[in-house]
């Protein structure tokens, strides 16, 4: 069996005051019928955190792999065809019973779809299903601080998380210190930008000042930042030295030349105005 990173777990307190790894396992393009043993290899590694999504299709899978373990946290998400409050609620209920359980530990709003008008009344539902007992916290992702102020204004109840894009060349300051001066977590997903950083020069150069890998100095600058990165790999030893993360340490001439690669053309994937608004 793999040996667990020997190390204290970073942890983020949430707005509700439950407890969250800081540092996650995604998911994302693993298959439902590998899901299970990536995740049960990700776990046994040290990953206390698990992200899955039911656009992935894998939700069957990962809950396998998480298997009866109380001390990891699972998260999954409802997917923009499924907004509104019957929706995002039969919805929700789907996913549990895909995963075989009667409760998860965070609900996300995978993207608000704006034109769409519906991510309110799919915050309702959720604070429902948390009254309901059906999950311990919930959250959004990829909304935009004004998204955000609605959901507040109009239910009066502050998202845990808001999971955006994040990495060195995407880094959304201003939607950090939103969430940061709300006491939302900022909770990064595609931490190494889809593993297309691994080339870039300046993260490279100080990869080898470190003679750290390349992906754990990017995962330990979110760390540093006080953001929670969820980064996917399915290759055992990858899963490792990421989280190997938790034991870099980068000095604030590292974290700001890392700083500086942020780029306005540095988003990966949509628009969190537009997408899924069809
Ligand atoms: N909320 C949202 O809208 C949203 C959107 C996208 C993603 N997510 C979540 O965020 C998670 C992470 O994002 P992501 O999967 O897009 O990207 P990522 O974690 O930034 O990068 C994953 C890619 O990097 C490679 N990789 C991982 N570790 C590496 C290492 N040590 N050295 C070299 N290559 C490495 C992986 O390849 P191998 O697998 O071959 O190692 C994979 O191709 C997802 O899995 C998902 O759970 C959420």
């Amino acid at each position: 069996m793999p040996q667990p990173v020997q190390t204290a777990f970073p942890t983020a307190i949430l707005n509700d005051g439950r407890e969250m790894p800081q540092f996650g396992f995604g998911t994302y393009c693993i298959a439902n019928d590998q899901a299970e043993e990536a995740v049960a290899q990700a776990i046994a590694r040290g990953y206390r955190l698990v992200d899955t999504a039911a656009i992935y299709e894998n939700e069957e899978g990962v809950s396998k792999g998480v298997g009866s373990r109380h001390d990891i946290f699972l998260t999954t998400k409802i997917w923009n065809d499924r907004q509104g409050y019957d929706e995002a609620k039969a919805a929700f209920r789907e996913a549990l019973a895909r995963m075989g359980r009667d409760e998860v530990d965070l609900a996300l709003i995978h993207w608000p779809c704006p034109d769409k008008g519906l991510f309110v009344d799919t915050w309702r539902a959720l604070i429902d299903l948390r009254e309901d007992g059906r999950v311990k916290s919930i959250g959004v992702s990829n909304f935009m601080p004004e998204h955000i102020t609605r959901l507040i204004d109009e239910t009066g109840v502050t998202p845990a998380v808001n999971q955006i894009q994040v990495h060195p060349m995407w880094q959304q300051r201003e939607v950090r210190a939103f969430n940061r001066d709300h006491g939302i977590v900022t909770q990064s997903w595609s931490p190494l930008g889809s593993g297309q950083l691994m080339k870039h020069r300046v993260l490279n150069e100080i990869a080898e000042e470190l003679d750290a890998p390349v992906a754990s100095v990017i995962l330990r600058w979110h760390l540093q930042h006080g953001l929670a990165p969820i980064p996917k790999t399915s290759t055992p030893e990858r899963m490792t030295s990421n989280l190997d993360a938790i034991n870099v340490v980068l000095n604030r001439d590292h974290m700001a030349r890392i700083d500086a690669l942020d780029h306005p053309q540095g988003r990966l994937f949509a628009d969190p105005y537009t997408f899924g608004n069809d």
